[in-house]
């Protein structure tokens, strides 16, 4: 059986890791593109990780490159480019300058691989899949944006050192907009099966709530230089394995919604199963008033981005 075929677009920080994961992950061969002003670096970071192969064990080919041509008939386009948050910006900062690189990225992406599931990872990122989705005029199932995985393993190794559990044995589910209006859903967060609102105290809950919606920041605040991207990388994994191994996994995915949770016509947080067709099933789970309320709020922060981005031209 030929290999997969996976293209990382933005060999940056979560560009290359995510190259690196991929590959000794073999989930498939891997092409890693950059601008062309970049010159040699993503060439000499694939050829890098190609390098290790051997110590490692991989077979999966790993390529970098500035040519499209390179990316050509990919199963999966992971689309990581873009500029990263500095300290004191939020990820809306980031909506003018990365709207522009997502839409061109998106048409060429398009154009060579016109049967790929996209996997959005750029931030706003919820704005950024809906570029995605306008310009690409591929299927809503083949766009997905990468942030609940993320938000929700953050969550999950906060709770893990809060209780001195193993991170195996925790779920979590982090829902809404990859911003500061994110919902945690407490209830649906887990030790062993038992909800934390039950394990830890109401201020130990609320003090892992606000660290998991803070959880970019934090980062951004420590490295000073750029955001996150080992988790970030570690979380697109997941979403790909899903997908090319058919797993059909539940997980919170940014998906384009048409009336699911009252949501119409905008990318939110919400849990999907993955599999070989991209997102397979919305999962509706019951919420309560309070915790609908809280999407909504989350979905009207979205709302008012893509509203920017019309004002802005960038997508009708
Ligand atoms: P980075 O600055 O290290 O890498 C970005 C790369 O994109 C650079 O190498 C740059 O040359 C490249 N790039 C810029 N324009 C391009 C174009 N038109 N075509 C191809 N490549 C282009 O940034 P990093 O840390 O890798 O972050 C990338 C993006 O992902 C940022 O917008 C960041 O905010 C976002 N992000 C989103 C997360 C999420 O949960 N959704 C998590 C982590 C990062
Ligand atoms: C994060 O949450 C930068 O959005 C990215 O780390």
């Amino acid at each position: 059986m030929a290999r997969k075929k996976i293209t990382v677009i933005g060999a940056g920080n979560v560009g290359a890791t995510l190259t690196q994961r991929l590959a000794e992950a073999e989930l498939g061969d891997v092409v890693v593109l950059d601008i062309p002003q970049t010159e040699g670096m993503p060439a000499g970071k694939g050829l890098d990780i190609l390098e290790a192969a051997p110590v490692y064990g991989y077979d999966s080919k790993v390529k970098g490159t500035t040519d499209y041509a390179d990316t050509a008939n990919s199963d999966i386009v992971v689309i990581t480019a873009g500029i990263p948050r500095k300290p004191g910006m939020s990820r809306d900062d980031l909506l003018s300058t990365n709207a522009g690189i997502v839409k061109t990225v998106t048409e060429n992406v398009a154009k060579v691989s016109p049967n790929a599931i996209l996997i959005v990872v750029s931030n706003p990122l919820d704005a950024m899949v809906y570029v995605a989705l306008k310009t690409s005029g591929f299927p809503k199932h083949r766009v997905i944006g990468m942030a609940g995985v993320l938000d929700s393993s953050r969550m999950a190794a906060f709770i893990a050192e809060v209780t001195q559990t193993s991170v195996e044995d925790i779920n979590t589910m982090v829902l809404g907009g990859h911003g500061d209006t994110m919902v945690p859903v407490t209830r649906y967060c887990t030790v062993a099966g038992v909800s934390i609102n039950e394990i830890l105290k109401k201020e130990q809950v609320d003090a892992i709530v606000k660290r998991t919606a803070e959880g970019g920041a934090e980062i951004v605040k420590l490295l000073k230089t750029g955001s996150a991207f080992y988790a970030p990388s570690a979380s697109v994994v997941a979403m790909v394995e899903s997908i090319l191994k058919d797993k059909k996994r539940i997980l919170p995915c940014a998906a384009y919604l048409q009336g699911e949770y009252g949501i119409n016509d905008l990318y939110v947080g919400v849990p999907v199963k993955l599999g070989e067709r991209g997102i397979e099933q919305v999962i509706q789970l019951n919420l309560t008033v309070e915790e609908r309320i809280a999407l909504q709020k989350s979905a009207e922060a979205v709302k008012e981005l893509v509203e920017v981005m019309r004002r802005m031209k960038v997508v009708n």
